[in-house]
């Protein structure tokens, strides 16, 4: 194909609102939103997360009444992280497999509220109930052990999938706990809940925010560097998440978000299955904290952060910005 000016003006279809609208290539919406949220002990309580402005971490009541608010603002699902009491994280991280723990309880609440109208996205990993932050049983020179933390993790998905939660999603980052968890649900007979895995997670310095919020990043010893990834790396990733899609995963997810564009669109051209973005805590810090100081309007500079996700392949975007996005969209 030959387009020479001025026969082609490339101009000419952005000229007006209307031609640009229908032009466009990319589209966004509440259904493409999954909203992150935190969860804390009591009841009526709203604890705002410092690091995080305009996220706080609600009591079960108050997780409850969110999840109402993402049903009337479009958004399909919501992904749930605790912040376990002090008194009840251990070594061992053994109240992940309490079938009353914070995490089940905000299941059972968001249930009650809103029957099947939304889903309830799990995370799978032991740093919110460890004394010590990491995502998985260390050993006595400090390495997190592999096997031993699958088998906590098995029970730890199948406790959540006994609450009620719809996709599992293991954020560890231990080789083999897909197969694990899947044959786990199978046998459960509960071969319709998914997995979505964080296939491709790197060691970032992006999930400060995070941290704060479930109260892991003051106790953490060390860092997670043996077993998230190497952001130099992407070969690895696309290997990551051939295994993940193998051993069962139903959607795979990329971790961080925006730096990592080449891992969803390498993913997605190579595997064609679901891929998901999730823009961490410290991408939303850095919108909000830019817009803050006058680097430019907020809504502009998180829709425009938004839209390159679907345009690098993603079917969703795990994002703190959800319900304002949904908002914009919808209005
Ligand atoms: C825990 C987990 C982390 C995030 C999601 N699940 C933090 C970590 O791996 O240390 C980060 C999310 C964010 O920064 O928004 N396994």
């Amino acid at each position: 194909m030959n387009r020479n000016y001025p026969h082609t003006r490339l101009r000419r279809t952005r000229a007006s609102n209307w031609s640009r609208a229908m032009h466009r290539e990319t589209i966004l919406t509440p259904a493409d939103l999954i909203w992150p949220l935190f969860v804390t002990e009591g009841s009526g309580v709203e604890d705002p997360v410092a690091a995080l402005p305009g996220v706080s971490r609600w009591s079960t009541d108050g997780i409850a009444a969110c999840a109402k608010q993402a049903v009337s603002l479009g958004i399909p699902c919501i992904a749930l992280f605790p912040n376990t009491p002090a008194g009840k994280r251990s070594d061992n991280g053994a109240e992940a497999l309490n079938p009353d723990n914070l995490m089940c309880r905000a299941i059972k609440a968001i249930r009650d509220a809103c029957g099947e109208d939304i889903g309830i996205l799990t995370d799978v990993a032991l740093d919110p109930y460890t004394t010590h932050g990491q995502d998985g049983l260390v050993d006595a020179a400090g390495y997190v052990t592999n096997d031993d933390t699958v088998a906590v993790l098995v029970d730890q998905a199948l406790n959540q999938a006994e609450a009620g939660a719809d996709i599992i999603a293991p954020s560890d980052m231990m080789d083999g706990r897909v197969k694990a968890i899947r044959m786990a649900l199978e046998m459960a007979d509960r071969p319709n809940v998914q997995i979505m895995a964080y296939a491709a997670k790197y060691a970032s310095a992006f999930y400060g925010p995070f941290r704060e919020a479930v109260g892991s990043g003051d106790r953490l010893v060390g860092d997670k560097k043996t077993y998230q990834m190497d952001p130099a790396n992407a070969d690895e990733a696309l290997a990551e998440i051939a295994l993940d899609i193998e051993e069962g995963a139903d959607s795979v997810m990329v971790k961080p978000g925006l730096a990592y564009l080449d891992i969803i669109w390498r993913a997605k051209q190579a595997f064609n299955v679901p891929v998901f973005a999730y823009q961490v805590s410290g991408e939303y810090a850095l919108i909000e904290a830019g817009a803050a100081a006058g680097v430019g309007d907020r809504d502009a500079l998180m829709m425009e952060k938004l839209l390159a996700f679907k345009r690098a392949g993603c079917s969703g975007i795990l994002t703190y910005h959800a319900p304002l996005a949904a908002r914009l969209l919808g209005a």
